[in-house]
């Protein structure tokens, strides 16, 4: 694919999002949202992939995946008010159908359409499927934008608890209950170096536990080192609620991200 082609995508994108304007200000803040969310994973995608030295078209292509990664995300919104697959339905398979329908891909040959639609499909699964077989090409396009996905929703969470009180968005805190403590398979699985899980969580502390988790799936050092830069994860640790389990979660990831700096220094 070519330049031409991303600035064709990108001209569509901004018209596809336009018919979700609505004047319900609940449902046009959280469309602008997901708008600005794909905007930041743009940006990401592309910091990460050109720390991998990749080929310009390379570069287009993993644009393009970061673009449409979410579009199931206006639909989901606009019809159900949330972001909660589980209650709706899978957002990413959603923006496959979408893409299909629309026939949006159809100027790129066979293999690259096939390549974004599955990296597409992929970006939100647990991880990334090993009982088919992936090329490595499919492989390395899903990793990344996975890590620039999970960048930005860092951004989006540690932004919101740093505003906590001012202005909170209860659909991105999937409607969940501000009750005390933890659910106690998202403790332990972090205390096992282990990405915890959607369903296991039961209050608004086990969302920050979830994406605090996510630095166990993470691909590239180059993210590591924006996620340090930003202060994203720092940021999100401060806001758990001050308690003995906090203490023993934070030194965990505390250690873990060390460690993983410590390796990424003997390597380079
Ligand atoms: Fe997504």
């Amino acid at each position: 694919m070519q330049k031409e082609d991303l600035d064709y995508f990108r001209e569509w994108f901004f018209e596809y999002v336009n018919r979700f304007f609505s004047s319900d200000s609940f449902i046009r803040e959280n469309i602008e949202l997901k708008i600005e969310h794909t905007r930041r994973v743009c940006e990401n995608i592309l910091l990460i992939a050109k720390s991998e030295k990749i080929s310009e078209k390379e570069c287009i292509l993993a644009e393009t995946i970061a673009l449409f990664h979410d579009l199931g995300r206006f639909e989901q919104f606009t019809k159900y008010n949330t972001f909660n697959d589980s209650e709706s339905e899978n957002h990413a398979v959603l923006g496959v159908k979408i893409l299909n329908k629309e026939g949006i891909l159809t100027r790129l040959p066979g293999n690259e359409i096939r390549l974004i639609l599955k990296a597409v499909e992929y970006h939100n699964l647990m991880e990334i499927p090993g009982d088919v077989a992936l090329s490595d090409k499919l492989h390395f396009f899903c990793r990344l934008i996975r890590d620039a996905d999970k960048i930005d929703i860092l951004r989006l969470a540690s932004e919101g608890y740093a505003e906590e009180e001012k202005c909170r968005n209860p659909a991105l805190e999937l409607y969940l209950p501000d009750t005390k403590g933890y659910s106690e398979p998202m403790v332990s699985e972090i205390l096992n170096n282990r990405m915890a899980r959607i369903e296991d969580m039961k209050n608004r502390n086990d969302i920050k536990l979830l994406r605090l988790s996510w630095i166990f799936d993470l691909n590239f050092p180059v993210t590591f080192t924006l996620l340090k830069e930003y202060g994203y994860l720092e940021s999100i640790i401060s806001s758990l609620p001050e308690s003995k389990e906090t203490e023993v979660l934070k030194k965990h990831l505390e250690k873990y991200l060390d460690t993983i700096e410590s390796e990424a220094r003997s390597f380079s």
